[in-house]
């Protein structure tokens, strides 16, 4: 278990549902991170390259769609193994199939729309923090709550 970044994208049903400041206050009341956050559009282009694994296949056309409909929120999200705990919380892709008390499972019905994107692995959260964010994005700042939530920079053992 280590810190770490995981990067997220409010899709465009969780924006124009106004559910937003729901799914990100329960990254923050877990006592996450926030470390860069900003509302923009994916293009087609920017589609692409997000999902650069799924060009082509069947489900490529409505995926891209439904991503470019609107505005969507993405952020960087630091915590205790956050890509992990991230996408857990995001719950399986399929809404339906996602366990209740996840995102997912809470907001959603039918795919494409299933509220959240979160990166699946470490090199996959790096690979998104740079298409979406430039180094100076990412804000350097100590989060106060940080002491009653992680234990070993205060905690005598
Ligand atoms: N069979 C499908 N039909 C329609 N849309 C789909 C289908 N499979 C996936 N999608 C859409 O494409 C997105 C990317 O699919 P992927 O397999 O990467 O799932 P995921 O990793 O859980 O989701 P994401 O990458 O957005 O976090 C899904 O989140 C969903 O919005
Ligand atoms: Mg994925």
């Amino acid at each position: 278990m280590r810190i770490d970044r995981t990067f997220i994208m409010l899709k465009p049903d969780a924006i124009q549902r106004g559910l937003a400041g729901e799914i990100l206050s329960r990254f923050e009341k877990r006592g996450m991170k926030i470390v860069a956050m900003k509302l923009i559009r994916v293009t087609e282009e920017l589609a692409e390259v997000h999902y650069a694994e799924h060009v082509g296949k069947k489900f490529y056309a409505k995926l891209l769609s439904y991503i470019t409909s609107g505005p969507v929120i993405v952020a960087v999200i630091e915590g205790l193994d956050a890509v992990q705990q991230v996408r857990k919380m995001a719950g399986s892709t399929l809404p339906t199939e996602a366990d209740v008390g996840t995102i997912r499972a809470d907001y959603g019905q039918e795919l494409p729309m299933n509220v959240i994107h979160a990166s699946d692995s470490t090199s996959t959260a790096a690979r998104e923090i740079e298409i979406y964010f430039k180094p100076e994005e990412l804000i350097d700042y100590e989060l106060d709550l940080k002491d009653w939530v992680l234990s070993f920079q205060h905690l005598k053992d």
